[in-house]
């Protein structure tokens, strides 16, 4: 079946850590109609129980998928991708695009052959995250630590609020600490929010570990999966939230250097 040119592609995070697939989505797809969703009501995920996050998610993606008939959505979300993937492809007929942790290409990087893996307390204990451990990671030492402190400072850096980076060390430790973090080389960036920290994740685990994360390969995967339609942009990009509009436009300037320019509420 033929997509209508200004149907939009739909991407979803809790809150602002998508925009990091989204910025490498527009490198490639840079007419592609957006809205970008973000559950701020339900912010953060990670700290929240698998139950409550399937039934967000699905619930809301339901209800976006029926108002703007998006050509493909993107769960923009570690978290989120991790626990609900598998069961909102069941239900929406939208093709759906997951975000899920960077391990297979860290396997591919680790020279000393431990790879850290930061993601929200969540993410880490996802059997998504065993699946793809034993499928990609064999032969290899994963070290896994739960940063869900992480997410609230990227949300109030995009804010451009001061943040503080105790947090940051704190997760660094949380890898290096364990035993063999010593001969850790190559990190996973495991939820989206994650790349908007890189500089204080850099100052943090200095400059001999590589940053591993799933944005550009995700950006390649929605563009491969649109290539040949036809694009057409009826009216600005805009950006939606579950929360209260208020707070919302506290990301304004943030959106906007995504070319998110209008924001509303869901
Ligand atoms: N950005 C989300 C992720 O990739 C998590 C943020 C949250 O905890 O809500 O995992």
């Amino acid at each position: 079946m033929d997509v209508p040119p200004s149907s939009p592609i739909l991407l979803f995070d809790s809150g602002v850590g998508g925009l990091t697939v989204l910025a490498e989505m527009r490198k490639l797809l840079p007419d592609a109609p957006v809205i970008y969703a973000a559950d701020m009501a339900g912010l953060p995920y990670g700290t929240k129980s698998e139950a409550e996050v399937a039934a967000r998610v699905a619930g809301l993606l339901g209800r976006m998928a029926e108002r703007w008939h998006p050509r493909l959505i993107c769960i923009a979300c570690n978290t989120a991708s991790t626990i609900a993937l598998g069961m909102v492809r069941e239900v929406l007929e939208t093709p759906i695009v997951g975000t899920v942790p960077a391990i297979k290409p860290a396997a591919e990087l680790t020279r000393t052959g431990t790879i850290g893996l930061l993601g929200t307390d969540s993410t880490v204990r996802q059997r998504y995250v065993d699946d793809l451990e034993r499928e990609f990671a064999q032969g290899k030492k994963l070290l896994r630590y739960g940063a869900s402190g992480l997410v609230a400072l990227g949300e109030a850096k995009l804010r451009g609020e001061e943040i503080c980076v105790d947090e940051v060390t704190k997760a660094a430790s949380g890898l290096v600490l364990q035993p063999g973090g010593e001969s850790l080389d190559t990190v996973v960036l495991a939820c989206t929010h994650f790349p908007l920290l890189e500089p204080e994740l850099r100052e943090a685990f200095g400059d001999d570990v590589t940053f591993v994360h799933g944005a550009q390969g995700i950006g390649r995967r929605i563009a491969h999966l649109v290539a040949g339609q036809e694009f057409e942009r009826t009216m600005p990009d805009f950006a939606v939230t579950t929360g209260p509009l208020d707070d919302f436009e506290r990301l304004a300037d943030a959106f906007a250097d995504h070319g998110l320019t209008g924001l509303a509420h869901l």
